[in-house]
């Protein structure tokens, strides 16, 4: 019999399911990953995350020809050494935006031609570091960038190509926090202002930089094409502008990320195939407009590769339950928290969670989901209805956490990050490993 609080497929990685009640990923049993590796821990499903990739290089690839660029895919999401290998065998390309990221790259034997790098504040070592190895495009984000850009690219005697980041002023339908590209930010150049214009100008005279083209990333967890119809319009107006200001036509549009994906019922995932169908459509309406030559089209998905694949495993260690005027609700404590998965505190993120390890004909009562930190904010599913037999020992599993989840864990309450465990055909090994007491003891001084 199945489990009553079986979670839509959708949310689930590919060869994840529920069998009598217990939580399958890759022919494992949740009750087999906790008992071998621990909870908290984080279980990707290999294939799962292998397809997603290449699925999404070859939806770019399919829709958009011989005019498609790089598939990036966007490490801020989760990365490790073995996740950047796959990348790598995969055909993609990578989006690193810290000298950290790119350190987990090069480990990997990452091709520097095939990376890319971002952020709003890139140092000056992370910049030298980067032309060292060879970087394939830094993406600049200030003018005070482009200037560092060229020097440093001009001390070691190198020139180096680079994208601009623009501001096109469009909100994508998303939370606040996770928007990037309305006017008030910290990234990238308006192009309503006038600098946008200003900063090609600038860097297609800065004479140790090959300024390649544009870039954006108009938000997070889109489900939508109008924000990026709207962006693709905009950037197609600047730098048709800059071609009648300067003769300079270029050549390279980065469409950044964004795609969405399902963590509830109610999400609507993009399609890679549909989306890239679309906005190959946008595009070559907008250059037929432009009369500007067709740009090489590159993405950056992150959350949609990694966030499907993987799902999280947690034991529950209390239940309490909390008498109000409205009923009462089951606070079901689990042994991680908002350390492994600060989505639900910063965004207010929505999960599905389910019983993981047995079936439960119990009625479901309204419950929450917490974590073990000493903060009430330390939430992970905030209303939930689950079997009221819930109890000590039991497994829960939240699926779809692999994108910003290991990523943006902490230490905080000195918990050591739980490990990330791939699973493939009935077997499991672990890429990163949990931390320890030792590795946290060895900052103190
Ligand atoms: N490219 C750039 C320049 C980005 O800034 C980002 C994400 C991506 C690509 C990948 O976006 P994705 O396809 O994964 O949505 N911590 C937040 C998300 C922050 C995203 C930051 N930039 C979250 O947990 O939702």
């Amino acid at each position: 019999m199945s489990q009553p609080e079986v979670i839509d497929p959708k949310i689930l990685s590919a060869n994840a399911s529920f069998q009598s009640g217990e939580f399958y990923i890759a022919g494992l049993s949740a009750s087999a990953l906790a008992e071998e590796f621990g909870t908290p821990a984080f279980i990707i499903d290999e294939d799962d995350f292998r397809s997603r990739a290449l699925n999404f290089k070859n939806a770019l690839e399919g829709a958009f020809g011989e005019r498609s660029g790089k598939c990036y895919y966007a490490g801020k999401a989760f990365l490790s050494i073995e996740i950047a290998r796959w990348i790598a065998e995969l055909g993609l390309s990578l989006d690193v935006c810290t000298e950290g990221e790119l350190a987990v790259a090069l480990a990997a034997q990452f091709p520097p031609d095939r990376m890319e790098f971002h952020g709003n504040n890139k140092s000056a070592s992370e910049i030298k570091r980067a032309i060292e190895i060879g970087m394939g495009r830094i993406v600049a984000d200030s003018e005070i960038e482009l200037q560092r850009i060229n020097q440093i690219a001009g001390e070691l005697g190198r020139k180096q190509e680079i994208l601009i980041r623009l501001t096109p002023g469009v909100e994508a339908h998303t939370h606040e926090y996770i928007s990037t590209a309305h006017e008030d930010v910290k990234f990238g150049f308006s192009i309503a202002s006038g600098s946008a214009m200003a900063a090609l100008k600038m860097a297609s005279e800065l004479g140790n930089l090959i300024l390649m083209g544009i870039h954006f990333h108009i938000g997070s967890q889109i489900s939508s094409t109008e924000g990026f119809d709207l962006a693709i319009r905009r950037a197609f107006q600047l730098l048709s502008d800059f071609r009648s200001d300067s003769g300079i036509t270029l050549t390279e549009f980065d469409i950044g990320g964004g795609y969405s994906i399902s963590y509830i019922e109610q999400d609507d995932p993009t399609n890679p195939r549909e989306i890239m169908d679309h906005l190959a459509k946008t595009v070559k309406k907008e250059s037929e407009n432009f009369q500007f030559p067709h740009p090489e089209i590159s993405v950056e998905p992150g959350r949609a590769i990694a966030g499907p694949s993987t799902a999280t495993l947690y034991e529950v260690g209390t239940v309490k339950e909390v008498i109000l005027e409205s009923g009462s609700r089951n606070y079901i404590s689990v042994d991680g928290g908002m350390s492994d998965n600060i989505r639900t505190s910063l965004y207010d993120a929505k999960y599905s969670v389910a019983l993981a390890n047995r079936i439960s004909k119990a009625p479901k009562i309204a419950s929450r989901v917490v974590g073990k930190h000493c903060e009430s904010g330390d939430i992970i599913v905030k209303d939930v209805d689950l079997p009221s037999d819930i109890a000590v020992g039991d497994l829960l599993v939240t699926p779809a956490t692999g994108a910003y989840g290991r990523s943006m864990a902490s230490n905080y309450n000195h918990l050591p990050r739980a490990p990330v465990v791939a699973v493939r055909d009935g077997k499991a090994r672990l890429i990163v490993r949990r931390e320890t007491f030792e590795d946290l003891l060895g900052l103190d001084l």
